[in-house]
């Protein structure tokens, strides 16, 4: 029990790890690719953007960087196509029969990744849609906004698509169930179905400021798939991209082992001080302090035990 995490390249661990051994993967990848590359995120380091578009102060508070998918040609697209395709036929070897795969995307490019990963040979089973406002989009038209005032040239965003995917059972689910312990959902309660839209907020401040990562996941939203993920809370999740760990830490919190793999050195060290501190905040006091908790968004008491 317990997690272990890796300062690797997942591509080469993934390769080298034996077949039909992870039972879950829940991950949040570099989207765009290009953002996590060196040179780009040497760039954002330095404040000097690229790829990442650093925000103005407001009133001395700092806002983190966020990347522009906008700027992506279509060689950037292809690469993310390929980049994609060879990932998850990585990950398809090592998952066993009937094993979730959660995956990040983003609107303007989800339906690149989720191709390329349906086309790996794992069954799409739908969206998970975290309802979450962003400061994406919503903008006038840049240079005449006065002229335009009444039009935005992108709706606001206010929700991160999630591709949900299944490796192919062996037999019918409950065999698979029986042999493998997975190819199905845990409910969050008993007569509560798992649900594919989940009621979110931005990463509490408490969270960012134990890890600093630009794409920080709040533990809150993070422990409800980890929890839906293992039908009997039993097996190994994997996150190939771990950033600050925040996927490890939700899985840390409900007692589920864990693998996390990063292949940036500075983000494996804020991971290796963030897990603990991240596994140890209570999920429902820091939504409360950010937000309301909507009725509608049922999830298991345990997940809020921290
Ligand atoms: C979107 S971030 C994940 C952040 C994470 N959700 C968190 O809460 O901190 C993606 C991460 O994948 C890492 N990464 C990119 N390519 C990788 C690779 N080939 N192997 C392992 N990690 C990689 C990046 O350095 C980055 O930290």
């Amino acid at each position: 029990m317990g997690y272990l995490i890796l300062n690797v390249d997942c591509f080469e661990w993934l390769a080298q790890r034996e077949v039909n051994s992870v039972h879950a993967v829940l991950t949040d990848p570099p989207f765009g690719v290009k953002e996590y590359e060196s040179l780009q995120q040497q760039k954002m380091r330095d404040g000097r953007g690229g790829v990442w578009r650093i925000p103005p102060e407001i009133g001395g508070s700092k806002r983190m960087p966020l990347p522009r998918f906008t700027v992506l040609g279509d060689d950037d697209i292809e690469a993310l196509q390929d980049f994609f395709g060879r990932w998850a036929a990585l990950v398809f070897r090592v998952l066993v029969p009937g094993a979730h795969l959660f995956v990040a995307a983003n609107p303007l490019l989800s339906h690149v990744v989720f191709s390329a990963i349906a086309s790996a040979g794992l069954e799409k089973r739908g969206e998970i849609i975290r309802l979450v406002r962003t400061f994406r989009g919503g903008d006038r038209p840049k240079g005449a906004e006065k002229e335009f005032e009444d039009l935005c040239t992108m709706p606001r965003a206010t929700y991160e698509p999630w591709g949900l995917f299944r490796k192919p059972l062996e037999g019918r689910v409950v065999d698979n169930l029986r042999k493998w312990k997975t190819g199905a959902l845990r409910r969050p309660a008993v007569d509560v179905p798992f649900s594919d839209v989940i009621e979110s907020t931005r990463t509490p401040r408490a969270e960012r400021d134990i890890a600093p990562h630009p794409s920080l996941k709040p533990q809150r939203f993070l422990r409800q798939l980890v929890w839906a993920a293992l039908p009997f809370g039993e097996g190994v999740v994997l996150d190939p991209f771990m950033g600050s760990g925040s996927a490890v830490a939700a899985a840390e919190a409900l007692g589920v082992e864990s693998i996390g793999l990063e292949i940036d050195p500075e983000y494996f060290q804020m991971a290796e001080q963030a897990i603990p501190r991240l596994a140890a905040v209570s999920a429902d006091s820091s939504f409360s302090h950010e937000g309301r908790f909507g009725a509608q968004n049922i999830v298991q008491p345990r997940l809020f035990e921290g």
